[in-house]
């Protein structure tokens, strides 16, 4: 049935529930009812967790900040896709009118090794903020501001860079990967700060020392498969794993001739 505005909708929901990272989990299923059509995927496990903690059961744990898809915490893998169906979404702007009345809904937490569970469908993401402090930041001298216009930069290049600024840092990429691969998120970080001429003084080291930190914290290679950028809610694009093949190698090459 087409939900309309004012339809009232209900699902099953199949949904991984684990204690903690060393307790063994499995998949729960729950019936909601009453869910607007216009409800985002959160509400609708708001709605549920209200019902679960009625029925003094405990509530299903899941990560969200903004749910405006700025802050990437929404990291739910929904009917075997990340962040669910619908093209360039992320989990919270994803609306219950996306899906059919009455229909069974799977919900997973990202699976990578490097994202360990924390419960239920909240997994530890902290691997990628120790990657942007490995490299993903540029060092300005403090003092009064700088204008606005002491440095110009093109117009296609300030869009270039924006295009891959507009990563949140979800890990929808790994999640998508079957490898488990962080190469379109370090590619993204990579790229912008390569374009800018703010980026420029630490080029070199930021790629060598992002790409360290990435393997230290165990995510796997690229697949070539291109699933993670299909997946990605920014559209982040595969242009920007071939930036970040072509910065590594130079750095490595400029590091192996200074040796
Ligand atoms: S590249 Fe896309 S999928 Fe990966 S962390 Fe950034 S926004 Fe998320
Ligand atoms: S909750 Fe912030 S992007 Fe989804």
């Amino acid at each position: 049935m087409a939900a309309t505005e004012n339809t009232l909708l209900h699902f099953t929901l199949r949904i991984w529930r684990q204690k903690n990272r060393q307790a063994q989990g499995a998949m729960m299923e729950y019936v909601v009812e009453g869910i607007s059509a216009e409800m985002s995927f959160l509400e609708m496990l708001d709605v549920l967790n209200e019902d679960l903690l009625h029925a003094g059961h405990d509530p299903v744990a899941f990560d969200y900040d903004c749910r405006e898809g700025i802050c990437g915490s929404c990291s739910l893998f929904i009917n075997g896709r990340a962040h669910g169906p619908q093209f360039n979404t992320a989990s919270c702007q994803l609306y219950m009118r996306t899906f059919t009345d009455g229909s069974t809904i799977t919900i997973e937490p990202w699976r990578a090794r490097a994202f360990p569970l924390n419960k239920d469908l909240s997994c530890d993401r902290s691997a990628f903020d120790r990657i942007m402090q490995a490299g993903g930041y540029v060092s300005v001298n403090t003092g009064g501001a700088p204008d606005g216009n002491e440095i110009l930069i093109s117009k296609a290049i300030a869009e270039r860079a924006f295009e891959s600024a507009t990563c949140i840092g979800c890990g929808a990429c790994v999640a998508a990967c079957k490898n488990s691969s962080a190469v379109l998120f370090v590619g993204a970080k990579v790229s912008e700060l390569a374009l800018l001429p703010q980026g420029q003084p630490e080029r070199q080291s930021r790629v060598e020392n992002m790409v360290a930190q990435m393997n230290r914290e165990g995510f796997g290679s690229c697949s070539n498969i291109g699933s993670c950028a299909a997946e990605c809610p920014a559209g982040i694009t595969l242009a920007d794993i071939a930036t970040l093949n072509h910065e590594y190698l130079m750095a490595k090459a400029t590091s192996e001739m200074l040796a």
